[in-house]
């Protein structure tokens, strides 16, 4: 028989902690023990896995003993204070927060990108942020081919991408204005019902946001193309699950919209969903559940000489999170190093 392994998850009362459970149990990863982690807060919370009801314990110190596999989803600070713990107690942290990304020791994953780069870990590797997933997902193949130089996106990211209680909020104002009452979401910067929001995390002093630079930086370190120049619009939009974007692409090379599908049809977990004349597009709505990356839309940019627009839409609390952090798991398997 081969070997299981003893996985933990911390954040696991969480929109991603809980979907990373179900992504394990659906690719039949192999597990031999489970431990769920959160905060005192939800301690004593049973979550089922693979039949079986299992009690959420608070995180501490020796939480970690024994575990081969962490994958986090618990926030910044909490990553920044646990992920060290638990490294020095024997595990491989894989973290979903923003805390270690960019980081020179820490490699920064997309397993349909830079698989090979999980190789040189020092026991934290990081899941990048659920825009840039998909976003690199669609546009590395087509790099490798016609190499980008430049990127100019927008995106309308769904309220699940600010947590489970972000989703509450959009549901819950909703009703509310419906209802002619008053409610005023709790963990969003502004109005979400009936609304689009153009701020996701915190402005920097470039009048970018924070959500913004990650799209930037780190599409960079993934692709391996210090060079790419990427502009960010990040726009939260009233839909509970599934980030869609508009990308436009400058490439070096000249691009024909039939070349950019046949590369994309090839594309590593890429579906291509293409039939204007028929009204088929991606939707978040159909992306809603799914591991893929969905791409439509695919035209000649009108503003630049090589230029392409897309729309490429995913589940973002899967491939933008959960799944990319399960896959993440997989190469470790794969390549020995657990
Ligand atoms: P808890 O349920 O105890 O608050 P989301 O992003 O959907 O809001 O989920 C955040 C996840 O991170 C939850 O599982 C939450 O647990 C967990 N979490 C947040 N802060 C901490 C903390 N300080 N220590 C441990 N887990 C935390």
């Amino acid at each position: 028989m081969s070997k299981g392994y003893n996985v933990a998850i911390l954040g696991a009362t969480g929109a991603v902690g809980r979907t990373m459970l179900k992504v394990l149990e659906e690719r039949n990863f192999p597990v031999e023990n489970i431990k769920l982690l959160a905060s005192v807060r939800s301690a004593g919370t049973k979550i089922n896995f693979k039949g079986e009801e299992i009690t959420v314990e608070e995180v501490k110190p020796e939480s970690f003993e024994g575990i081969d596999i962490a994958l986090f989803s618990a926030g910044g600070s909490t990553s920044k204070q646990w992920a060290p713990i638990a490294v020095e107690k024997g595990a491989v942290v894989v973290d979903n927060s923003s805390a270690w990304r960019m980081e020179e020791n820490v490699p920064l994953v997309v397993p349909e990108v830079n698989p090979e780069d999980v190789k040189w870990h020092k026991g934290i590797i990081a899941n990048p942020n659920c825009s840039t997933i998909q976003m690199v997902v669609a546009l590395n193949p087509i790099h490798k081919a016609k190499k980008i130089k430049r990127i100019i996106v927008a995106t309308y990211q769904a309220v699940s991408g600010a947590g489970a209680k972000a989703i509450n909020d959009l549901i819950e104002e909703t009703k509310a204005k419906l209802e002619g009452k008053e409610y005023t979401p709790k963990h969003l910067p502004a109005s979400i019902a009936f609304n689009v929001i153009p701020h996701i995390d915190v402005f920097q002093e470039n009048l970018y946001t924070k959500e913004e630079m990650k799209m930037v930086n780190e599409t960079r370190k993934i692709m391996h193309a210090p060079d790419i120049l990427v502009s960010a619009t990040c726009v939260r939009v009233p839909v509970i699950n599934g980030h869609s974007e508009s990308v436009v692409i400058e490439t070096e090379e000249p691009i024909t919209v039939e070349e950019a599908r046949e590369i994309l049809s090839n594309a590593e977990n890429v579906i291509v969903v293409d039939e204007p004349e028929n009204a088929k597009y991606p939707m978040a709505i159909d992306a809603d559940g799914k591991d893929e990356v969905f791409v439509g839309r695919i035209r000649k940019d009108l503003a630049f000489e090589n230029g392409l627009s897309l729309w490429v839409v995913a589940d973002n609390l899967r491939k933008g999170a959960a799944t990319n952090a399960v896959q993440i798991a997989e190469l470790l398997v794969k390549y020995n190093l657990v």
